[in-house]
């Protein structure tokens, strides 16, 4: 398992209008599959406004153990790829740390090779189920050698040849998705994913950038059908991360709850597989105003002006659930200061999560003063507008770095101070979190 550091508590306090403009680090999603495809590809991939949060670099690490070339800093990067098909075999267990993305779609692109590679994470990751992507992996002929439950550490050998599948994805999943896809790159012949719920497409857009044979269809009933070609040739591209609307949530929040703040986020993806957010924010009332829209890298991006909103509750639909998955925690915390109730529906997947999220939040929010109440996938939570009565109280982060900036945020307009037992893991997503929050006012020690 990943050593553990000590941690590093914080204390978020009600502070003053927060005031500037900001800029979110590069998306994390987009990060890894960046990575993942020009550690692949034959030739040179330049990558600018690249993450460079510990999730991101494991994966650099494991494109390196696999034989491509990963260089780079402050967001620039070159990688020169080893060639579809052509993934060395690792010295040594890669080693995921906190991130189930990286576990997941390297899982599905080196699995399907006929060579062992090891994986291993920390303690968080070692708790979360790899079985959503080993099962398809199994059904194309890879081996496992798993502790019980399909946890890491574990091993993967794949077949001589690997078996192109169809595979419809049990539960909404852009992880087990684009695990599938990737192992197709593989296989011989069509590998066909169904999806019933779309999920976030960057695996999608970034495998047709780089040259593959993709096609997507959307069917009668609304299944869509993506289709790979394997085996085919990967040519390095070059690619501009956007800022990850993910980590922009927690500035939008904090401006939103603090009174008087006026906030430009820059250089925010607006793909509308990840927009679900800023949909339920101003279903609830909020200033979000949605400037400058362009396109870049092939993504739709936009900068955000925040101003502080009297928020109303609202009932957040569960068909939205997977266009801002990541964002329920920071979500309940905005709905805690909103007046009347807010409910959050289909939220199953927040358990296995990097914490039991459904869990740590509603612990969060009572140690917190708040009134919400929990049930096996959804969250209520009654609001207090202008924090009234709320904080005061020491959160469990269960390393898990969105509960511990939830929680900061919550800290920022509550009446009594947000302790968070630790913020190291928050390097995982979002390096710089406590300059950039520091920078508009934020008062957190
Ligand atoms: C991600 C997909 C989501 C999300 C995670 C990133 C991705 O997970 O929660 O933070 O990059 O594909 P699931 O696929 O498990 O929903």
């Amino acid at each position: 398992m990943t050593d553990q550091p000590s941690p590093q508590p914080a204390t978020a306090r009600r502070s003053q209008a927060l005031k500037g403009s900001v800029r979110v680090p590069g998306d994390k999603s987009i990060s890894h599959r960046a990575l993942l495809l020009g550690g692949l590809a034959a030739g040179t991939t330049r990558i600018s406004g690249l993450l460079e949060g510990d999730d991101v670099l494991r994966t650099a690490a494991a494109m390196r153990a696999f034989g491509a070339s990963v260089e780079g800093g402050n967001g620039e990067w070159i990688l020169r790829g080893v060639g579809n098909g052509c993934l060395l075999e690792p010295r040594e267990p890669l080693d995921f740390g906190n991130s189930g993305t990286g576990a997941r779609l390297v899982m599905g692109l080196a699995g399907v090779y006929d060579m062992p590679t090891a994986f291993k994470g920390d303690a968080s990751l070692s708790k979360r189920p790899m079985g959503r992507v080993l099962d398809p992996l199994r059904l194309m002929g890879v081996q496992v050698e798993a502790t019980p439950g399909d946890r890491l550490p574990l091993t993967l050998r794949g077949p001589k040849t690997a078996a192109p599948i169809t595979y419809r994805v049990p539960v909404p999943s852009a992880q087990v998705k684009s695990g599938v896809l990737l192992a197709g790159l593989n296989a011989p012949g069509v590998t066909t994913v169904i999806e019933a719920a779309p999920t976030r497409d960057h695996t999608e857009k970034m495998l047709r950038a780089f040259g593959a044979s993709l096609e997507v269809e959307t069917d009668a009933a609304g299944l869509r059908h993506i289709r790979i070609g394997g085996q085919g040739r990967l040519t390095g591209q070059a690619i501009t991360v956007p800022g990850d609307p993910s980590s922009a949530a927690f500035v939008v929040i904090a401006a939103l709850l603090v009174p008087g703040s006026d906030v430009l986020v820059e250089n925010v993806m607006m793909n509308p597989t990840r927009t679900g957010l800023i949909d339920t924010l101003r279903e609830m009332g909020a200033s979000i105003e949605v400037l400058n829209g362009r396109v870049a890298g092939g993504e739709d991006v936009a900068d955000l002006r925040v101003r502080s909103s009297e928020l109303r509750g609202v009932t957040v639909p569960p068909e939205r659930a997977p266009s801002m998955i990541d964002e329920y925690p920071v979500l309940a915390v905005a709905a805690a200061f909103a007046e009347g109730e807010t409910l959050m529906q289909g939220l199953e997947e927040l358990r296995i999560k990097e914490s039991d999220r459904l869990a740590a939040v509603s612990a969060g929010l009572k140690a917190n003063g708040a009134d919400c109440e929990e049930g096996k996938d959804w969250l209520l939570v009654r609001g207090s507008p202008e924090g009234r009565g709320l904080g005061g109280g020491i959160v469990e982060t269960s390393l898990d770095h969105r509960i511990a900036m939830s929680f900061l945020v919550m800290g920022l307009a509550a009446e009594q101070a947000v302790t968070v037992d630790d913020t190291g893991m928050i390097a995982t997503s979002f390096p710089h979190f406590l300059d950039v929050m520091r920078s508009v006012g934020a008062q957190i020690e």
